[in-house]
Parts: C-alpha cells; structure tokens; sequence
C-alpha cells in the first residue's frame, strides 16, 4: 500500500499538464483504477482484516484525491500566468492607422446644394443618363437641326446599321429631368436635378463628363421676381456671405425670357474670390420655362408657369473650395483626394436664412 502511495503521489507531482493528470487520476481511482481494484478486494478479506486495511486505504484514497485536486489548481494556475504573461498587450501603444477615404468635392458640393435647396422646399429628382434625343433636345424646343444642337458637342449612341430608331445620346445637360418630373409629377412642381452630363470637351476647364444640377419651379403664379430670390438665396447660402448676382437678358430654347446669371468676384494674383471686388462670372443659366417646354411635360401653359435654371456642380466646388484645374477631379489621384476630399462627417456649412 506504501509503494502505491507513492507511486501515484509522484505520478502526480510530475504531471505536466492536465491532460497528463486526468491520466493518472484514471489510472489511481478511476473505475478500473489500481486503488479502486485495491478496495475491491477488501470484500474477500476477513472481518479482522477489512478492519485494519479498510480505513488504510480510504485514507490513501483520500489523500490520492486530495493530491490530484491541489496539482490540478496549480497546473491551471500556472496555465492563466503563462497565458497573462504571453499575451501582454501595451495598452500605451499608439494605434494603427487605417487608411481612410475621404468624400470627393463632387460629392460635398452636391449634397451642399441638396440640402440648401431642400430647405426651400425642393425635392431631388433624376433622371437616366442615357437619354432619347426626344428628351435631350426635341421636348425642350431644341428641334432638328437647331444649331443648339450642334454646339452642344453631343455623343450619340452608336446604332447597329438598320436601324433606324431615333438616335439616343448621353445626356448633354440635365434639363430633360424637368420633362420627365412634368410627365410623372404634373403641377405644381419644385425639384431640382443633380447629376452626370457629357459632352465631347477636354482642357482645363471642361471634361467630357462633368455633373450639372437643374432647378424647376412650376405654379400658377411663379414670376422671375422668385427666380432670383431663390437663387440669391442659394448663393448665400453656399458661400456663407453675402454674394451680389446679375442678371443678364440671354437666350435659351427652353426658357423665355431668359437670363444669365453672373455672381460678384475679385481677382488677386489669378485666384478668384466670389463675393468680394466688383468683377463677374457667369455660373448659370435660367429663365420662365417656355410654353412649348410645358406642353412637352404635360402641363397646360395658360393655367401653370414656372422658372427653371441649369448649373455645373463641378465649377461651383471649384469656386468654393479654391481647386483650380478641373480635369484633376476625376484622376482618381489619392494625393489630390486627400488634399481636396472632406471628411465624412464634414457637416456642410450651409444655411438658409
Ligand atoms: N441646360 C443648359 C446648359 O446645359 C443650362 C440651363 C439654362 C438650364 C437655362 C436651364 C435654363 O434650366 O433655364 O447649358
């Protein structure tokens, strides 16, 4: 009983680790183990017997237990200090930096105007950039052959030969938007249109995809006087300052009368400033929406008028933000979007008073 004693007493002081002890823990007392087939034989031995080697053996039992407990708290303790001590983690470390993207200028204007003309009660509507030329010229009294036409520097879709569908472009302005939302929405109507036109164009000032957003107004009694509240409005809002406009008498298609809009700037060592100085700079077109336009939406000119006017996304971040070579927008250059990109929480800057 001695020799056993000690055998599983040192088994257990050179466990390793806890898989070792359950080992010897099976091997001791387990069902089949060596002390449990000692206890079985304590039912073959005399009375006189039993009554010394019964409480010889519960002890040794006992004290194998007890032995096998203790070793496996201090192999699970020193399990948890190897673990702490590997995995030490220096909280003081400076982080790691993630690249992070930024919101393209594009993007900033266009949802900086959004929201200045949403407070005015403009909602946003779009339309396909792929567009019939029906939709692209004809519904606004750009007829065939219409030198409007031509100065547009149009793409045209190409057509397999054969067939002889009217030709469809990418759009060149987003003025078809406003027949669209007439044919959809009717009158009264207040939207505006952000988005992507093309035109066959490239140098510093122009690229051959460039984005536009077009405002419509239609109610029975809309008047230029609103046009140009609106606008000025809009202006100050998006500069944040006062900003005088112009207007002056031009010709559009689509608009009758039209007018040209130019907004008050100063000129300093080739920078433009909007708002200051007394020179202009033409930033968009507008006018009363013809009858003609409103017949090809839909509407009945002698009950409903409205204004609309058109203007480039891409040139008023230019003039806010200060960049100054438009192709530059879209390289995709992460040096240029890091220096001109907002970041995402950026809230605009914009109000309406
Ligand atoms: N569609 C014109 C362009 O792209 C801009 C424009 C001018 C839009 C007058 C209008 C407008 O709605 O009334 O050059």
């Amino acid at each position: 009983m001695d020799d056993l004693r000690a055998k599983y007493l040192g088994l257990i002081a050179d466990a390793a680790d806890e898989a070792a002890l359950e080992d010897v823990r099976l091997a001791a007392i387990g069902k089949k183990g060596e002390v449990s087939l000692a206890m079985r034989q304590l039912g073959r031995m005399t009375p006189e017997e039993r009554q010394q080697a019964g409480p010889r053996l519960n002890a040794m039992r006992d004290e194998i237990a007890s032995a096998l407990t203790a070793r496996k708290a201090a192999l699970s303790d020193a399990a948890l200090e190897a673990r702490l001590r590997d995995e030490w983690l220096d909280v003081t470390l400076p982080g790691r930096q993630r690249p992070r993207g930024t919101v393209h200028p594009v993007s900033q204007v266009w949802e900086e105007m959004t929201a200045i003309f949403a407070d005015m009660g403009f909602s946003v509507a779009e339309g396909p950039q792929i567009e019939s030329d029906w939709y692209n010229f004809d519904a606004l009294n750009i007829p065939d052959h219409h030198p409007a036409r031509g100065e547009m520097d149009t793409f045209y879709m190409a057509r397999d030969a054969g067939d002889n569908r009217p030709p469809h472009v990418l759009r060149t302005h987003t003025s078809p938007v406003q027949i669209r939302s007439m044919r959809e929405h009717g009158a009264p109507l207040r939207i505006i249109c952000p988005g992507r036109v093309y035109r066959a164009d490239y140098d510093q000032t122009h690229t051959p995809m460039f984005h536009q957003v077009e405002g419509l107004a239609v109610d029975r009694d809309i008047s230029m006087a609103n046009l140009k509240w609106v606008l000025e409005e809009f202006f100050t809002a998006f500069f944040g300052r006062e900003v005088k406009t112009r207007f002056r008498a031009s010709h559009f298609p689509f608009t009758e009368p039209s007018a040209e809009v130019d907004i008050q700037c100063a000129w300093t060592d080739g920078q433009v400033r909007v708002g200051e100085g007394d020179d202009w700079l033409e930033v968009l077109g507008s006018g009363m929406v013809h009858p003609k336009v409103l017949e090809a939406g839909g509407i009945d000119p002698t009950q409903w008028q409205g204004f609309a006017f058109g203007m480039g996304i891409d040139r008023l971040a230019m003039l806010k933000y200060g960049i100054p070579d438009l192709r530059a927008f879209f390289d995709a250059d992460l040096r240029w979007l890091r220096h001109y990109g907002f970041a995402a929480l950026d809230v605009p800057a914009v109000h309406v008073g």
